[in-house]
């Protein structure tokens, strides 16, 4: 997968990616002020069907639902809208049943494509419902969160959580466009916006230096919130996550470098059930995980300190972490739960714009069992003290 192409979209822009072996075999992001009235019309180029399933959670159905049956019907065009609870919670094997039941009743056949209207949850729902209905239909991400917008929209990962973990269920299933209207944004609360603003934070820290001062210079712009601005930032970090995953649409290797900041943050997701979001736990992950690569003097030394106080001026300072101990935060992280003393592994930054790449090709760090808690310990210990010193 990769940026084919990049053309001036008048407000906006629009990326072509490719999908080398896949299917599709390219498919373009368009980011663009207004673009949501364009849904039908594009949906019809690039996702041609005799049905649209039109699926979001209740609150953005309420918002945007009429707007997007409106568009299909301008174009002559059949759409049905599906809406189901909002919230982490209820991306379940439940609900991707629920829903795909009820295509079944409407009678949407193979000739249809789905239509993911929403946030990371919608998408990874919706998408999973795209990838498995009749063995797979066409689907359009139109992603209404700026999480989605910038990073969860493009990549083609779908699926759903279980009891026990995150995203243990889905496949991979590219959507053929992805459309991203910034101005969806007006109606996002402020904290939804700080936790799409955690990702930005982590495309940048992982390959984009001048990306990231860009984002300290305009951050406070950036929550205002300037959709200009947005605009522009939502464009280069999709830029990122798609040269990023260029050779490894499947994640078997260099993909895993935007998995920054998530071993710590999908522990405190685990710990913390749905009272954290995923922008607010990969913020404290990115933290951690830095002093950790400072400790392990792997990370130049100063990385943290200019991590922690950006992600504060993207209101991002709640420090998840210190309702939980270094014990608790190691037994959630580790990657086989079943083996008590089994290490963990995190990407870690060599500097702000640059991976550190780990041993035999790899691009995370394993942490012994035997030294993880001591390191952990120490920084949690850090990263509290980043986070008083800059809350002063
Ligand atoms: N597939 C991937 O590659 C990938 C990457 C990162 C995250 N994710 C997933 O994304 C999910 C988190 O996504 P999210 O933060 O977008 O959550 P979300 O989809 O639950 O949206 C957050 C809330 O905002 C509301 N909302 C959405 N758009 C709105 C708008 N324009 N105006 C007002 N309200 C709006 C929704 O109703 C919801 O209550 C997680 O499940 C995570 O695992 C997936
Ligand atoms: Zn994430």
């Amino acid at each position: 997968m990769g940026v084919t192409g990049r053309v001036a979209e008048g407000r906006g822009i629009a990326l072509r990616i490719g999908v080398p072996g896949g299917e599709p075999t390219a498919y373009e992001v368009r980011v663009q002020r207004g673009g949501f009235d364009e849904l039908a019309k594009l949906s019809l180029r690039d996702a041609p069907a005799h049905r649209y399933a039109i699926i979001a959670d209740s609150r953005v159905a309420a918002l945007y639902g009429q707007r997007a049956l409106a568009a299909f019907e301008r174009e002559g065009s059949a759409a049905q809208l599906f809406a189901f609870p909002p919230g982490e919670w209820n991306k379940t094997r439940e609900e991707w049943a629920r829903l795909s039941d009820e295509m079944l009743a409407a009678g949407f056949g193979r000739d249809s494509a789905v239509v993911a209207l929403g946030g990371g949850v919608t998408g990874d729902l919706a998408g999973f419902v795209a990838a498995t209905y009749m063995r797979g239909l066409p689907f359009v991400q139109v992603p209404t969160t700026l999480l989605a917008m910038l990073d969860s929209s493009v990549g083609g990962k779908t699926g759903i959580d279980t009891h026990e973990a995150k995203n243990p269920v889905g496949a991979f299933h590219q959507p053929r466009l992805v459309l991203v209207d910034p101005d969806l944004l007006g109606s996002l609360p402020a904290f939804q916006l700080a936790s799409g603003l955690a990702e930005a934070v982590k495309t940048a820290a992982i390959a984009d230096e001048g990306l990231f001062a860009w984002l300290e210079a305009e951050a406070k712009a950036l929550r205002a919130p300037d959709l200009d601005l947005l605009t522009e930032l939502i464009g280069r970090a999709v830029a990122i996550k798609a040269k990023v995953v260029e050779e490894d649409p499947q994640e078997v290797g260099r993909r895993e470098v935007l998995n920054f900041g998530h071993t710590i943050g999908h522990a405190l997701e685990a710990l913390g059930g749905y009272s954290v979001l995923h922008g607010e736990a990969v913020a404290t992950g990115m933290r951690i995980e830095t002093r950790l690569g400072e400790l392990m003097e792997i990370t130049q030394i100063g990385t943290a300190e200019r991590l922690a106080a950006l992600l504060t001026t993207c209101g991002l300072d709640r420090s998840v972490e210190e309702e939980y101990s270094a014990d608790q935060l190691l037994e959630a992280a580790r990657s086989d739960k079943k083996v008590r003393k089994s290490a963990i592994r995190c990407v870690l930054l060599r500097r702000i714009g640059e991976v550190a790449g780990g041993k035999d090709g790899t691009f995370s760090h394993e942490i012994p069992a035997q030294e993880a808690l001591g390191l952990l310990r120490a920084a949690l210990r850090l990263a509290g003290d980043d986070a008083d010193s800059l809350r002063q």
